[in-house]
């Protein structure tokens, strides 16, 4: 039997300009278009096996086994911990099936790239996933993103004959590492903002890096308000915003704020990026908490926590201040002054748990072991 092993590592990313909203549910399709930043440490690590049975004992599998990943990289704070993510059956086999569907489509997309696969050999070969994270689950870090970028990377890679070309195309070809961000939109919608970085534009079916050479740095802190697991699925939030009366014109509204913040960033004009996301924030939350069945992420601390921020808008350098589909809030700073802000935050929110990152530029290929294809 001979075998091989893919590892990756891929980010989460957080919206500032949220994804509300599916026009195609199966195929994750947005209604509108979403701009996020890519983080760096904060990610999902992948361990993806590969093994290739004697003739005649091919079985076929995949698996995911609740082990953590034992690769590191130099990227990686030694210091967080490795976290599996405790999944069960529904996310078992959520992750399965979109590994498959990864290795289903690959032939098409690597035709498209010079790429070759064995996909007869492929089908026979047992393949066994180890994950893990380096954030706790419910923590308001969105772990599907990362996971399912990190997924999509392994299986894309797994699936090549030729792991120099693979690597190749990955590293030099903007094209195919977007082709691949499609297909992880398939498993989770915003896992495609995860494979570039730090600034990503999703619309539709493409992906693409924003220009933002004149922007700092920058530093992202997540204040934990509550790490409980969340009452209503992102899922649910989808479906559910439409039922909102403030449902009618949002598409137009975020069309608009999409162009304002592309030109801000463009611009290095951190007041207005800092007031759009605000707004956007903001939108989201009251779509839910207006909707047919209205329902609530907020917690009395994020309530309080917002009150604080909100003069803070007005400072010269103001933070990016945003919440996800959960009760805990995101900070994003200029790099320079992460000190200073580590400092306010934790005066301001003491006892409560505070983490923190950086700017990334999405999901990379760590190793791909040798002798993959060579028997
Ligand atoms: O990718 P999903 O289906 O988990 O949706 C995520 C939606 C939000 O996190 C709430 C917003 C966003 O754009 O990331």
């Amino acid at each position: 039997m001979s075998e091989f092993r893919v590892n990756v590592q891929a980010p989460s990313n957080i919206a500032l300009i949220k994804y509300m909203g599916k026009k195609d549910a199966h195929l994750n399709i947005p209604e509108n278009s979403s701009l996020s930043m890519t983080l760096k440490s904060l990610c999902s690590l992948v361990d993806l096996q590969v093994s290739f049975p004697e003739k005649g004992q091919e079985k076929g599998s995949i698996r995911w086994v609740p082990e953590a990943p034992d690769f590191r990289w130099e990227g990686l704070d030694p210091q967080r911990p490795l976290l599996v993510p405790p999944l069960q059956g529904h996310g078992v086999s959520r992750v399965i099936q979109h590994l498959d569907r990864v290795r289903s489509v690959m032939p098409e997309v690597f035709c498209q790239f010079g790429l070759k696969m064995d996909s007869e050999r492929l089908k026979n070969a047992d393949f066994r996933v180890r994950t893990a994270n380096t954030f706790p689950a419910s923590s308001g870090i969105a772990s599907s993103a990362s996971s399912f970028a990190a997924l999509t990377l392994a299986m894309a890679a797994a699936c090549a004959q030729e792991s120099s070309a693979f690597q190749n195309a990955w590293i030099s070809e903007p094209r195919f590492k977007r082709a691949l961000a499609q297909i992880s939109r398939t498993g989770s919608g915003s896992s495609c903002r995860s494979f570039e970085g730090p600034w990503v534009l999703w619309q539709g079916e493409a992906v693409e890096g924003v220009e933002a050479s004149r922007m700092p740095p920058m530093a992202h802190f997540v204040i934990l308000v509550r790490t409980e697991p969340k009452k209503v699925s992102s899922s649910q939030a989808h479906a559910w915003v439409r039922t909102s009366p403030l449902w009618k014109g949002r598409v137009d509204r975020v069309e608009q704020r999409t162009e304002k913040m592309r030109a801000a960033l463009a611009e290095g004009d951190l007041s207005t990026v800092a007031r759009i996301a605000w707004t956007d924030s903001w939108e989201m939350h009251s779509l839910f908490h207006t909707c047919a069945e209205p329902f609530s992420y907020w917690e009395p601390g994020t309530i309080e926590g917002l009150h604080w921020f909100a003069p803070l808008l007005q400072e010269s350098s103001p933070p990016i201040v945003t919440l996800d589909a959960g009760p805990n809030i995101h900070v994003i700073v200029e790099k320079a002054q992460q000190q200073q802000w580590r400092d306010r935050l934790h005066r301001c929110f003491q006892g409560q748990r505070i983490l923190e990152d950086e700017q990334g530029t999405g999901a990379s290929l760590i190793r791909i072991s040798e002798g993959a294809w060579t028997q």
